[in-house]
Formats: structure tokens, sequence, C-alpha cells
């Protein structure tokens, strides 16, 4: 027990916790999931009953019977219970019928009901830095042992005799399968550090800020997502002004995932490069031609230089990291860059540029899932600011384009980021979630995943 109790809480002393970027609450609907799939999956304790009920060479008879065979396990019900500070206890209850010949020479058959337990102590493995669940105390209860023999040919002896052999032989036999499903549970976690691709520009990365911990009802997982450029640069995740924490409401024994405002933030940055585009689309949505005769409604200095109208070439560039936000209910996209329009001219010569506009905007989100990816798409929400920052044919008065850059900004440049963000945002891999049933709340600072279950 030392080691491990060591292992638990030196990563507790160690952790000046970092700050997560994400967090992961499980509670019992997953914990459960996981362990009944793992014990379904693994046929695990029908295969420990038919390791057990081979003929070996050296293994000890059983005194008093021979012929030891197992056959008819009862399916395992699994019962977990949250140990805080500790991790799981674990219960299964199964049964089994163990024949062979008895001591008195008749066939024997006997009906074992037994109750497997341990304590499934939750580490971070120091290898893999991955969460890990490691049994301790695994201990066979008999719940109840019958045979065909009529009872009155069972003397209390014969029966007392049974109870102590079984409870030799079980918890060699069945506590290595209570460590085998662990060790399949703990394999579900190994896709979480696999760097995972967002489109070309770089990848995401999850991986534990400190050792997970256990309450009463669930146990928390911080994670410390790494967003890397494909070059190899690392994209800081900016430090968050609050801790990232579970809002209150959530049905007990749920599992939500938090995706921080920084975390989606520093995602973005990773496409940032993607936001800046050039359009040369005459004709947009519902927008006025994009030609210098729509232009010189605001400049009218604009139609002396061009008294034949020419196609406008735009070119939007976002010169700060993106910025996400999160208030309950909405969250935005702070974009900060230039709008410079240009008159296009004839065959390949480079388009004359009119004038750039210094442009702060907003974008509503809206979040999906879809796989394993959050979706994002945008709108505009506002047009926070407008002013020039040059001009070659004279000095204009911005403000009263703003309708028209709003409009601009919504019918042209708004696609053109959704298509951008279509790549979608990587979710943690681990134990197989599916995502595709959860529902999502924009919270303080964070988006929340609440995770349904098939
Ligand atoms: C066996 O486990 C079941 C389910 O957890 C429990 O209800 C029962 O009391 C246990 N029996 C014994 C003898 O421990
Ligand atoms: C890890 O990811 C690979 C590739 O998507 C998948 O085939 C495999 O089943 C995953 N492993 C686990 C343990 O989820």
């Amino acid at each position: 027990m030392l080691p491990i109790l060591c292992l638990a809480l030196c990563g507790l002393l160690t952790g000046t916790r970092a700050d997560p970027g994400a967090l992961l609450r499980l509670g019992m609907d997953v914990m459960n999931h996981e362990v009944q799939s793992a014990m379904d999956e693994s046929h695990i304790l029908e295969k420990t009953a038919a390791e057990a009920g081979k003929k070996r060479p050296g293994m000890k008879p059983i005194k008093g019977i021979t012929d030891l065979k197992v056959k008819d396990v009862l399916l395992p019900v699994i019962t977990l219970s949250f140990v805080p500070g500790v991790g799981i206890f674990q219960c299964v209850s199964t049964g089994m019928t163990i024949t062979g010949k008895s001591f008195m020479g008749g066939n024997m058959e006997i009906l074992v009901v037994l109750n497997i337990t341990a304590t499934n102590w939750l580490l971070q493995d120091e290898e893999t830095g991955l969460p890990m669940f490691k049994s301790e105390g695994c201990e066979v209860i008999l719940v109840s042992v019958k045979t065909n023999l009529p009872s009155n040919m069972l003397p209390k002896v014969v029966n007392k005799f049974l109870d102590s052999t079984l409870h030799k032989v079980l918890p060699g036999m069945m506590c290595p399968a209570v460590d085998a499903v662990l060790v399949y549970v703990n394999k579900k976690w190994a896709n979480l550090s696999v760097p995972m691709p967002v489109g070309q520009v770089g990848t995401v990365k999850y991986g534990l800020s400190s050792t997970p911990t256990t309450t009463a009802s669930y146990i928390q997982v911080d994670l410390s997502p790494v967003v890397q450029q494909q070059e190899g640069h690392i994209i800081k995740l900016s430090d968050a002004k609050e801790d990232l924490e579970v809002p209150e409401g959530y049905a007990e024994g749920s599992s939500q995932l938090l995706l921080s405002a920084t975390f989606l933030t520093a995602e973005l940055t990773l496409l940032q490069k993607s936001f800046d585009v050039k359009i040369r689309d005459m004709k947009i949505g519902k927008l006025p031609p994009q030609t210098t005769e729509t232009l010189a409604g605001f400049i009218p200095k604009v139609a002396e230089v061009y008294p034949e109208p020419k196609p406008l070439v735009t070119q939007i560039k976002i010169n700060k990291p993106p910025r996400v936000t999160m208030k309950t209910g909405k969250s935005l996209l702070h974009l900060h860059g230039t709008i410079e329009m240009s008159a296009a001219r004839r065959r390949s010569k480079a388009p004359v540029s009119l004038f750039i506009l210094e442009v702060l905007f907003n974008l509503k989100i809206q979040y999906s899932v879809h796989g394993d990816r959050l979706q994002i798409a945008t709108s505009l929400d506002r047009l926070l600011s407008l002013t020039q920052k040059s001009s070659k044919i004279c000095a204009f008065d911005e403000q009263e384009m703003t309708g028209f850059i709003s409009d601009y900004l919504q019918e042209a440049y708004v696609p053109v980021i959704n298509d951008v963000l279509q790549v979608g945002l990587p979710l943690p891999d681990f134990l197989g979630m599916n995502y595709h049933r959860s529902e999502l709340d924009i919270v303080e600072s964070a988006l929340v995943l609440n995770l349904k279950l098939e």
C-alpha cells in the first residue's frame, strides 16, 4: 500500500496545480459504463474460469475435490462507488458452478455465489502521464455455497471445509480478473495524449495537468492541452483569470467536459493565418456590386479617379491573435485586423490600393459537436470600431462606411471564416467517449459539454 499511497500523495504535493485549459468530470454514469463494457468486452471472468478449470501440471489439487471444473459463470453485476481521495470501490457479484469428484466419491456440483471486492486507486501513470487505476486489497466474499448433495448429507464440518477451501482458491482465481479489467480500462486512456490534427495548421494534444482527484460523487481530471503549430511552435494558453469549475446544476452522477475560453482562443490562434483573405468577387450575396462606383457613394473622390467603374479587390488581414470570450449563454470571437480596398486593373497588373481601414469586430459563436470534433459557426455580432489607417485617395469620413463594412463582413467575410472553421477542433479521445449526444452550454469563461452516453 505504501508505495501507491506515495504515488498518490506525491502527485498532490508536487502539484502547484497548473491552470487547466480543460477539465473532465466523470460521474458514475461513465465509470459504470466503462467498467461494465471492459468486463463484457474482455470476457475476463469466463476466461478466468476457463483457465482455472484447466488441468495444469504442478497445480496443487484441492484437498477433497478432484477433477475440478468450472462452468456456467453467472453474468457479473458490478457495483462501483467513489472513495474520496482514493478512487473507486469495486464489487463484482457473480457466481459459478464448480464440478468435481467429492471426497465421498460421487459427482459433486457446487454453486458458488460470490462478491469480489477491491479498491481501485486512481493514480497518474508516471510513464505515460495518463490516469491509471491500480487495485488493492482484492477480497472474495462467499455469498452462498450450494451443492447438489442433499443438505443432510453435508454436515457442518463439510460445509466449513468447502467454505475454507473455496476461500483459499477463489481469490487467486478471481482477483486477477479484477486487475485484468483495470488494465482494460487503463488502456482506454491511451489516445488522450495522441496529438490530433487541426487541418494542416497544427495539432492539439491533451495531457493531465495534475493527478486526477476523486470526490464522493465524481472523478476530476484536469487537462492541460498543448496547442502546437505545424512548424513546431507551441501556442501558450494565456493565464485564466479564474479557476475552471463545473457550474452547479448538473445531475448527480453525470459527466461533463469543460473547455476554457483561453484554450479555444489558443486553438483559433492556430487558424489565424487562414483568416487572411483576398476577395475579388463583384457580386456577393445581397451586397451592392463591389465596384469603385459603389464606393464613390461614400467617397466622391473615387468617382473622379475612376470615371469608369472598376471591380474592387478587398484584402482582409487579422493582425492580432483572435480571442474567444464567454458569458453565460453567449460566446464571441474578437477579431482585430485591417481591410484594404483596391481597384482592380486589367490583366495581370496588380490592383491599385485605395485605402486601408483598421477594424475591430466581434463574431457570435455557435458551437456544436460533430463526431469527435467541436464545430464552430459564426455570424457578425458587432462592428466595434473602424478607423482609417491610410488612404491613397483623400481623407474621408470612415464612420459613414460603418453600415457598408458591417454588411461586407457578414456577407463576404463570415462565410470565409466559417469555411476555415469547418476543420473542427478535436475533442479529447478517452475511454472511447462518443460525444454525439452531448448537450452544450456556454457558461462563464468556458464551454460545457454535458456528456450523455448512448
Ligand atoms: C454482495 O454484493 C452485493 C452487491 O453489491 C451486495 O448487495 C451484497 O450485500 C454483497 N453480499 C455480501 C455477503 O457481501
Ligand atoms: C485510438 O485511436 C485509434 C485510431 O483512431 C483507434 O483505432 C483505437 O481504437 C483507439 N484506441 C482506444 C483505446 O480508444
